[in-house]
């Protein structure tokens, strides 16, 4: 996994708890935790870190995986301003990661490898963002989507469905207030 997305975590950890947190979370995987945005690094230290974290919070590794990609999203964001500056609300934002945020990511990380995405309408106005990687981080991808919906003050909601037999999850994504609007 690359550097960035460890940067990412690192400053996700730091403002959910304090620096101090972050070492510790070092110190308990047992990685020295020096993580050039460039460089690849083995995906067991960031299972390793996020294990620590959820040794140390009580939380489900899940949890933290969603609670770490949320306020990491604003990080990887701050990389790209250019690419996302146009997008006027969160569904078009998450409609942009598999054709041009991760192609461009691809570009300026040759050698890393973003997960595949495809998308699809809900007849009831969600999104069905399929996730593929052999990776396994759909926590981390919810996680990832809320923090496109803290951007632009929308809470979404988000249920993953994993595909039995194909490797592939469903994100289906929903606006809260549209759904409500629905069922009032
Ligand atoms: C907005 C700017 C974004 C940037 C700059 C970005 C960048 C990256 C980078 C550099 C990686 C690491 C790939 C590797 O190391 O091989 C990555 C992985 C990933 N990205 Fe993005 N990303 C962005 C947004 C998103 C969003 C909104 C999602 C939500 C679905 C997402 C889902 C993921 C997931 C789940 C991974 C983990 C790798 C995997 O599952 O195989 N990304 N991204």
């Amino acid at each position: 996994m690359k550097g960035v997305v460890f940067n990412a975590a690192q400053e996700a950890v730091i403002e959910l708890f304090d620096e101090d947190t972050w070492d510790d979370l070092l110190d308990a995987a047992d990685v020295d935790g020096v993580y050039s945005s460039v460089g690849s690094y083995p995906d067991e230290e960031l299972v390793a870190i996020v294990v620590a974290a959820s040794e140390a919070t009580g939380l489900s590794v899940e949890d933290v995986l969603v609670a770490v990609g949320r306020k990491a999203l604003q990080h990887l964001a701050s990389r790209v301003p250019t690419l996302i500056g146009g997008c006027t609300n969160a569904f078009e934002m998450l409609g942009m990661i598999h054709d041009v945020i991760h192609v461009e990511v691809l570009k300026l990380y040759p050698d890393s490898r973003p997960p595949e995405f495809t998308y699809e309408d809900l007849p009831d106005g969600g999104l069905r963002m399929g996730y593929r990687s052999p990776r396994c981080l759909d926590a981390l991808a919810e996680g990832l989507i809320l923090g496109v919906g803290d951007r632009f003050d929308t809470e979404l909601r988000v249920e993953r469905h994993p595909i039995s037999g194909s490797g592939e999850v469903y994100l289906d994504v929903w606006e809260v207030a549209a759904e409500q609007t629905q069922a009032a």
